[in-house]
């Protein structure tokens, strides 16, 4: 295997304190408003919901910020790549315009919050641009600029920008902002608790029960609430099917030194379907830092992901000239097929049952105005911009994407149960390696780790049951169905599954 880039951590969870001053839930407690997942949608809602005088309680199942929220690029923008020229076509201009409005002010709710709360997180004023490198996209990105000046956005239409190479085009946001994501919430978070308000770490939350009051179950005590919002990125509850709504898209992106004065301003992304996207960060020792993600796929779906990292370095080796790379770290988000966010009731009938998802990866803007919608809501606040992102709205199943996705779903399901059939043994398991087998008619994905210890669990994912795939430079077990992932020892570590995958004993 290559020598991949930089440390396997994220720059904003390596850059930041532990968070072992949260406890776990072990008693049953009663809060008016009970919120399930502490990343940036989470924390924004229990925020406003407390600001406004109800009780809290914000229950993650691993660390606050150390989920999508804790791995992002963390640009706070409304220039989501290209969607404005898309939206006005696909639902019209008074609807783009109302998308438009929301994620600008979800900046500026950001900014509040930062300029409110003296909160020290790198918070910066920036210059967002979506550019072609080639004539192929220029007409995309022409067109992005002229529906986002139609909608009053502060675009403008440039040729030239700080990146070190040409560009055909770009479309350029102003006064846009970047931050470090982690050292936000993780500020917001703490002023969560007192007055009846709790947050609780490594609190897997297995099943909401709605009623009046709804019972949040954990393995380890109930919390009853009056209401639930359930923010876990991949909703893990199967009411509403946003499984089937969204897909989990899996993205990657390596942190390099690079010399102050050879750095780009601003924040950038690409075009096409092999794009990249670029800011910089300042270090904690003075220096600069190079962000570039890039290397999408449908989670689960890729079993070598080392490629994904390597073409990242030589991206960045060959445009910025960095030699130095200290981070590598990789995350997913929830793309919703009209591009759209889900957030409100989790079904028509739900009355005291809510979610957010879907933030199709912009979701410090987008998960930012989900804790603002979701708190209106809640507060009986009548907010226009809801009937966007209604979370139970007609879905668009019958999109192409929609259809090919959730045959792709299908074909998991069923295919996927004939791989592994080859081998039957875990010595064909060689170190580090990740196989499937099948023992004694039983799905088994097991691991052995370079110091030759087997590591079986069933390769059934807990979720729909689709058949788990090995991610070689994460060393998981990822479901191509749902997005749902496992340690190789099981342990579930992103949703929709909310139960680990059972150990095999041999
Ligand atoms: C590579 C990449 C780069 C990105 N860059 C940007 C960017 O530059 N700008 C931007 O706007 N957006 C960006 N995004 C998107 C953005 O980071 C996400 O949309 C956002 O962080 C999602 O926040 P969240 O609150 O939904 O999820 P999370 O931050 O994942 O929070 C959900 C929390 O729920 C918890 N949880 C899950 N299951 C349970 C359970 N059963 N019980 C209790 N807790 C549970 C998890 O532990 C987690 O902490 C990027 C996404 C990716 C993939
Ligand atoms: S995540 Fe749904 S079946 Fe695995």
């Amino acid at each position: 295997m290559s020598q991949l880039p930089g440390k396997a951590i994220s720059y904003w969870i390596a850059s930041t304190p532990h968070t072992s001053t949260f406890p776990s839930l072990t008693n049953d407690i009663s809060v008016d408003i009970a919120i399930v997942g502490g990343g940036i949608a989470g924390i924004t809602a229990a925020i406003l919901l407390k600001r406004a005088g109800k009780t809290v309680v914000l229950l993650d199942a691993q660390q606050i910020a150390t989920g999508v929220s804790g791995h992002t690029t963390a640009k706070v923008t409304s220039l989501h790549q290209l969607i404005y020229a898309q939206l006005i076509k696909e639902i019209g201009e008074e609807k783009a315009q109302i998308y438009a409005n929301s994620n600008q002010a979800a900046i500026e709710r950001v900014a509040k919050f930062v300029e409110e709360e003296n909160i020290d997180c790198d918070f910066s004023r920036r210059n967002a641009y979506t550019f072609a490198e080639t004539t192929e996209t220029l007409d995309d990105v022409r067109s992005e600029f002229e529906a986002a000046v139609k909608l009053g956005l502060p675009a403008s239409f440039v040729t030239e920008t700080s990146l070190p190479f040409p560009i055909t085009g770009a479309v350029k946001f102003d006064n846009q902002a970047q931050f470090h994501a982690r050292k936000y919430l993780l500020h917001l978070a703490r002023l969560i608790e007192g007055n009846g308000s709790y947050v609780f770490e490594n609190t897997r939350v297995r099943n909401v029960e709605e009623g009046n009051p709804c019972q949040v179950v954990t393995a380890t005590a109930t919390v009853t609430a009056k209401t639930v919002i359930i923010a876990t990125n991949a909703p893990i509850l199967d009411q509403g099917l946003f499984f089937a709504k969204n897909y989990p898209k899996r993205s990657y992106i390596i942190a390099a030194r690079i010399d102050p004065a050879k750095a780009p301003e601003g924040m950038y992304i690409g075009t096409g379907n092999d794009y990249y996207s670029i800011r910089t960060t300042p270090a904690p020792d003075g220096g600069l830092l190079l962000l570039v993600g890039g290397g999408g796929h449908k989670a689960g779906t890729v079993t070598n992901t080392e490629e994904r990292y390597l073409k990242l370095e030589n991206y960045a080796r060959s445009r910025f000239g960095v030699e130095q790379f200290e981070y590598r770290w990789s995350t997913q988000d929830m793309v919703s097929f009209d591009q759209l966010p889900y957030i409100g009731k989790v079904t028509p009938l739900s009355n005291h049952l809510y979610v957010a998802t879907g933030f199709s990866l912009w979701g410090m803007s987008k998960g930012t105005l989900a804790g603002m919608l979701l708190s209106d809501l809640i507060l009986g606040i009548d907010n226009p911009w809801l009937k966007i992102y209604n979370s139970t709205r007609a879905t668009p199943f019958v999109t192409v994407e929609s259809l090919k996705n959730n045959l792709e779903v299908g074909f998991h399901w069923v295919g996927d149960r004939l791989k592994g059939l080859e081998r039957s043994s875990l010595a064909d398991v060689a170190p580090g390696e990740g196989k499937l087998l099948t023992i004694n008619g039983h799905k088994i994905a097991a691991y052995r780790d370079e110091e030759g210890q087997i590591h079986a669990v069933s390769a059934t994912c807990t979720h729909l049951g689709c058949i788990v795939n090995w991610n070689s430079a994460e060393k998981s077990w990822d479901c191509p169905c749902h997005g749902g992932r496992y340690s190789c020892d099981g342990k579930v570590l992103h949703g929709p599954p909310v139960k680990n995958l059972k150990r095999y004993k041999a």
